[in-house]
């Protein structure tokens, strides 16, 4: 069976796919146009949230059975597609959680607390105590809209913060606001009147893109903080320039753009916003166990055995 690795993934689970006997190809650098005429050679194809695995990739892709998400969202990935030509999708939901729930702690803290600018100063020699001061997270709220894996995770660690949590998602159960110890707000307005941070954690959907908008921010207290570790766009990116504009928003930490890679962003103009690229899950530990996990889950598949993210 032969595999085409065409986005970075770990040495171990290279390793992994080679050692139960498949031909890998390690390409990570192909155009769009040469992984289309390349692709019909492939039995099966790993990625991460680069590539589009669309109709036109389908098209090409004759003899795959296999498309391998080394990572959570699939927002990438034609589903629908997918299965009208019986290909499998598998991904590793649970493998780079813990990292991205760290990153975006990482990045509330680091916005909030003008620690990238501050080093960007002193790189230029300029030693600036007095134009940088920040806030503290304690007996702040902050609203966590998406309580899945990574937002619960968000949740536990803001606690230990002694931050007031509440959080917004009409997917959740009530117990599973309650093992948390997270107020729930029935509906999004009440958290954006509430919060002094909101932090995003809900998968790239028709219904989550751009839920955070012109009239979100319009009820949103003066001065929030956002963060954005999820996707691009689910916090409306012009919406959140117009509302830095008018100092409703004070800072921002950003992980994913609309458009990646994008580093013109007009979002990099704002002197009060922090943005890493698409950094959340680029850790040693997270891309070892995507890489591991994606890898068994791509040979199981070929194999035609029991595939737990398929
Ligand atoms: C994910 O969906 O798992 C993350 O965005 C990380 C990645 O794309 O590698």
């Amino acid at each position: 069976m032969k595999i085409l690795v065409a986005e970075t993934i770990s040495e171990k689970g290279i390793e992994k796919l080679m050692n139960e006997g498949m031909t890998v190809d390690v390409n990570t650098k192909l155009s769009r146009e040469e992984l289309l005429k390349v692709i019909g050679e492939y039995d099966a194809i790993i990625v991460r949230s680069v590539t589009k695995i669309n109709e036109e990739f389908y098209r090409r892709a004759t003899k795959l059975k296999v498309v391998g998400r080394a990572g959570n969202g699939v927002d990438n990935i034609d589903m629908e597609g997918a299965t009208k030509r019986g290909i499998i999708v598998v991904n590793t939901p649970e493998s780079n959680v813990v990292s991205a729930a760290e990153h975006t702690i990482g990045l509330l803290i680091s916005s909030c607390r003008n620690i990238p600018q501050a080093h960007a100063r002193l790189g230029k020699r300029v030693w600036d105590r007095s134009n940088l001061k920040g806030v503290e997270l304690l007996n702040k709220t902050v609203g966590i809209v998406g309580l899945g894996r990574i937002g619960s995770l968000v949740a536990t660690r803001l606690k230990a913060f002694g931050m007031n949590v509440v959080a917004y998602d009409p997917y959740i159960s009530d117990a599973r606001f309650k093992k948390y110890g997270v107020e729930k707000k029935e509906n999004l307005e009440e958290l954006m009147k509430e919060a002094d941070f909101i932090t995003v954690h809900t998968p790239k959907t028709e219904e989550t893109m751009g839920m955070i908008g012109k009239d979100q921010f319009r009820v949103a207290k003066k001065g929030v903080r956002v963060v954005n570790c999820a996707r691009g766009g689910i916090i409306d990116e012009q919406a959140l320039e117009e509302a830095l504009k008018e100092k409703i928003v004070a800072s921002a930490g950003i992980d994913v753009l609309v458009g990646e890679p994008n580093p013109t962003s007009p979002l990099l103009d704002f002197d009060n916003v922090i943005i890493t690229p698409h950094l959340g899950a680029d850790t040693v530990e997270a891309q070892d166990n995507v890489g591991i996990t994606v890898a068994q889950e791509v040979i199981s598949a070929l194999r035609g055995e029991m595939v737990p993210n398929a």
